[in-house]
């Protein structure tokens, strides 16, 4: 009894810290992170044909693939609803909106895993490097309920082994073994198989050539740009921070620090 009330401890102690994380970081967040179009290019391509849209980004974060995906979708797209529960990153998404006057978007403050929206309302909904901080077979059980039948839920996300791959998994020591809440393609399959309504129609996979120098990316680490960053005391962050800058000048010109990034989506029908 007393070890699972210490994992329960732990484990909502962990939320708070997270929260905190995003509430923190949300002004400086779409700076410290690298956006990608080629996934909303792909939404855009496989929503061709529809009109009249009305989706949802669910974990929109400070809105830099909401505004893009809102601008790429242009008319075709009634109405996006950008949901999170951080009120700080919402206000971050909301200023961004106003400054590239886009209007047909509605701010929902929500928990992934119970949205105020109604059943059978939703042509479709993405999520962006969310997935891994919600309860996925709630957060399932919620989407299958608020999409119209034959709509799609776009799930882009990193694996555990996509995270192992790129320039931190590889010379940031404890970097992927401190990153436990990533999935495996097959646990999100397990997952979506065994949600009513809902079918896995396509996997895509996506490889990006990434160039940087390694001030950059000690200031990314040092501002936290993954969550996962915070997973670390202070003592082990600094003495891996160490070790990695060590690695980088051992392997790279340190203004040319080159890598690949690598990401899924996940296309799901209902
Ligand atoms: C890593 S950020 C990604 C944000 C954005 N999609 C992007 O790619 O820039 C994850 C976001 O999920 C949000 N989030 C985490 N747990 C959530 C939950 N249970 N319900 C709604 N949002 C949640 C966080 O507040 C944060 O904004």
């Amino acid at each position: 009894m007393k070890k699972k009330e210490n994992i329960t401890a732990k484990s909502s102690n962990l939320l708070y810290q997270i929260e905190n994380h995003f509430a923190e970081i949300a002004p400086r967040y779409r700076k410290l992170r690298t956006t990608d179009m080629e996934p909303i290019l792909f939404i855009e391509k496989e929503l061709s044909g529809m009109d009249g849209l009305h989706g949802a980004d669910i974990g929109c974060g400070a809105g830099r693939y909401s505004l893009r995906l809102a601008k790429q979708l242009g008319k075709k797209c009634h109405l996006l609803y950008c949901i999170d529960k951080s009120e700080h990153m919402l206000i971050q998404l909301k200023n961004f909106f106003v400054e590239h006057s886009i209007k047909h978007i509605k701010i929902l403050h929500s928990d992934a895993h119970k949205v105020p929206l109604e059943t059978d309302s939703l042509d479709f909904i993405v999520s962006f490097n969310a997935v891994h901080h919600f309860d996925m077979p709630n957060f399932l059980k919620e989407t299958a309920r608020v999409l119209k039948s034959k709509s799609r839920l776009f799930i882009y996300t990193r694996l555990k082994n996509q995270n192992e791959r790129n320039v931190w998994g590889i010379h940031f020591p404890n970097f992927t073994d401190k990153e436990t809440r990533l999935y495996e393609l097959d646990e999100l399959e397990h997952m979506i198989e065994n949600t009513l309504n809902m079918n896995l129609k396509s996997i895509h996979f996506f490889e990006y050539k990434r160039s940087s120098t390694l001030a950059r990316l000690e200031e990314q680490a040092r501002e936290y740009h993954y969550s996962t960053f915070r997973l670390f005391s202070k003592k082990k962050f600094n003495s891996s921070l160490e070790t990695f800058k060590k690695n980088i000048i051992e392997n790279y010109n340190v203004n040319n620090v080159t890598w690949n990034d690598y990401n899924v989506l996940l296309v799901i029908e209902t």
